[in-house]
């Protein structure tokens, strides 16, 4: 890459000289400015909520301005406390215990952030479902977690397979108008019953607070377990990377169901006291910029998939916006394409930060910082208090500029603590006390990180992490379908977008409204993101000879590469 660097630019950043912070720093001084360390009294609900609204000069400051085609609405920080007080009594008087598994699966609104902070509130852990999630997707990660609850909307029920589901022993529909029963509760019936005085369930910092499913090369999607003690590099990676500053109005724009949507929807801008724009429904060039314009955004993290279509609407549509309010713009999920740095410096005369991280590491470890030189194309750099390095398969360190695996030290706060009922896979990802990311990058001679790829078969589709063995699972469940073999394929505007192959049973015969049919199967099955944009019937799919797909023959066929070593490929 030989774009110049673009240069930081003198300003009132919160973290300053960040090479020389980094050389002495010490997590210990970041806990130290929590209550609890003092206090012993832990729950991240409380240091994200709670602490402000008890705070005379915050109480009435918007915590979260909501909107949606449909509807608007804002909340003070005493207004989510007092909601989420409401829901905690809803789940004691259902009987939710700490540790219990609930499960929120709805659009995002209001009444999502209300629950979220209530189960945190009795101790219980918080597993948010996106809601484009189908049936099958659904399932999987109600089964994996033995979920005892779900909160829901009566649209979305109908994607819940509760004959299924044993263990899933009362439902929590918004927007129920009828009496709470044995198993569904009407949430506005019991809200407005509910008192808006709660004890907070104190717990350890190590206790359950939220399992994100994600998925792999292999098997169903995992349950990343995470706990309370994440806050502490929540807080910190608000401060330092998204340096946000008490009279922000920050935007981010993942959904909950994915861990930027947790992380850094919820956790970081909260802790850090700023008011935070959430916004409900599609994605329109028009319609976020709006968002920032009415808002007055000041502090904006996105992903490079909804940039590069807001480069594609073009210069006409940027131009009717006020964009002047935002200082501080970031990304996530995907590799920032050089093009699009430049974009934004044209566009809204900012640097776009690049950040890099993952379901598994709870909070950025990568990052361009605000006073740091940006190198388009690259990560940037570890945050203070993370060391990363490229190492080889036996876990040796490499030299600059050599490509391996991206790999962390153990030790950051915000790490998984646990793959849910699957303790061997959590161990799978360590190598002489270092985290293996499954991305493959490498270090140039000053220390800036540059992502090359992901070393297993996970596919990134518009941000969106895929396991390709399952969309082939669902694949061989239609009557037509006999093998599948699922593999990402690039694309200018997603990064990458699934493609399909697959050999039909016989009596069937290839057809376009086949290809159609099979395509619709996965989508109303898994999810719309999950569903092969490109499928191709082949005859065979290579294997190898103990049975397992060769997914990397089928991409350097489509590719036209070199397909390597076919030497355990079947007859
Ligand atoms: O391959 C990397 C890619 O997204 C993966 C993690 O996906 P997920 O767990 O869904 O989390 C996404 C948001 C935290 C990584 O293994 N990825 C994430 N950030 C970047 C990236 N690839 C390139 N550049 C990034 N900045």
């Amino acid at each position: 890459m030989d774009m110049q660097p673009i240069l930081a630019r003198e300003g009132n950043h919160n973290l300053r000289n960040y090479e020389k912070i980094r050389e002495s720093f010490d997590w210990e001084d970041v806990r130290k400015t929590f209550s609890w360390y003092e206090s012993g009294k832990v729950n991240a609900a409380y240091e994200t909520i709670d602490r402000h609204a008890d705070d005379p000069a915050k109480k009435d400051q918007p915590a979260l301005i909501y909107s949606s085609p449909e509807r608007e609405e804002t909340l003070t920080f005493g207004q989510l406390k007092a909601l989420s007080n409401k829901f905690a009594n809803l789940l004691k008087k259902q009987n939710i215990q700490k540790g219990d598994r609930v499960f929120l699966f709805m659009p995002r609104s209001p009444e999502f952030y209300a629950s979220f902070f209530g189960i945190l509130k009795v101790g219980a852990i918080a597993g948010p479902l996106f809601e484009a999630f189908m049936e099958q997707a659904v399932r999987d990660r109600l089964e994996d977690s033995e979920a005892t609850m779900l909160i829901t909307t009566p649209e979305l029920l109908k994607r819940v397979p509760q004959e299924d589901l044993p263990n899933l022993k009362k439902i929590v529909l918004i927007g129920y108008h009828s009496e709470t029963n044995e198993k569904y509760v009407d949430y506005y019936h019991e809200m407005e019953q509910a008192s808006e005085e709660f004890e907070i369930e104190w717990v350890s910092l190590e206790d359950g607070m939220l399992l994100h499913y994600t998925s792999g090369s292999t098997g169903k999607p995992k349950g990343v377990y995470h706990v309370h003690n994440a806050m502490i590099q929540h807080y910190a990676t608000g401060d330092w990377v998204l340096d946000l500053k008490e009279d922000d109005i920050y935007w981010c724009t993942a959904d909950p169901g994915w861990v930027t949507g947790t992380s850094y929807g919820i956790f970081a801008p909260w802790l850090n006291g700023v008011t935070n724009v959430i916004r409900g429904g599609r994605f329109t060039a028009e319609s976020w910029y709006e968002t920032i314009d009415k808002n007055n955004v000041t502090v904006w993290y996105t992903a490079p998939t909804a940039l590069r279509k807001l480069v594609s609407a073009g210069e006409k549509v940027v131009k009717k916006y006020d964009l002047s309010s935002l200082r501080h713009v970031l990304s996530v999920g995907e590799p920032l394409n050089p093009e699009v740095i430049t974009w934004g410096v044209n566009a809204f005369n900012l640097r776009i930060h690049d950040t890099w991280w993952m379901t598994e590491t709870g909070a950025m470890l990568i990052v361009n910082l605000p006073d740091m030189d940006i190198r388009p194309g690259s990560m940037g750099k570890p945050i203070p208090g993370v060391e990363a390095a490229i190492i080889d398969n036996e876990g040796n360190e490499l030299p600059p500029n050599q490509m391996g695996n991206l790999a962390i030290k153990q030790g950051w706060p915000s790490m998984m603590r646990a793959i849910w009922n699957n303790p061997g896979k959590y161990e799978s990802y360590f190598i002489n006390g270092w985290y293996v990311s499954g991305d493959s990058a490498y270090r140039d001679e000053d220390g800036y990180f540059w992502f090359q790829g992901r070393l297993d078969d996970v596919i990134n589709t518009s941000g969106e992490r895929v396991g390709p063995f399952e969309v082939e699972s669902k694949l061989i469940e239609h009557p037509a379908v006999s093998e599948a073999g699922v593999i990402g394929k690039p694309d200018p505007e997603r990064g990458e977008i699934i493609k399909a192959f697959i050999t039909l049973n016989e009596g069937y015969q290839a057809s376009d409204e086949l290809v159609e049919e099979i395509r619709k199967f996965v989508k109303t099955g898994l999810s719309a993101h999950a569903a092969p944009r490109e499928i191709e019937i082949k005859d065979t799919i290579p294997k190898t000879r103990s049975g397992k797909i060769m997914r990397r023959l089928l991409k350097s066929w489509e590719l036209g590469l070199p397909t390597g070593d076919t030497s355990t490929l079947e007859e």
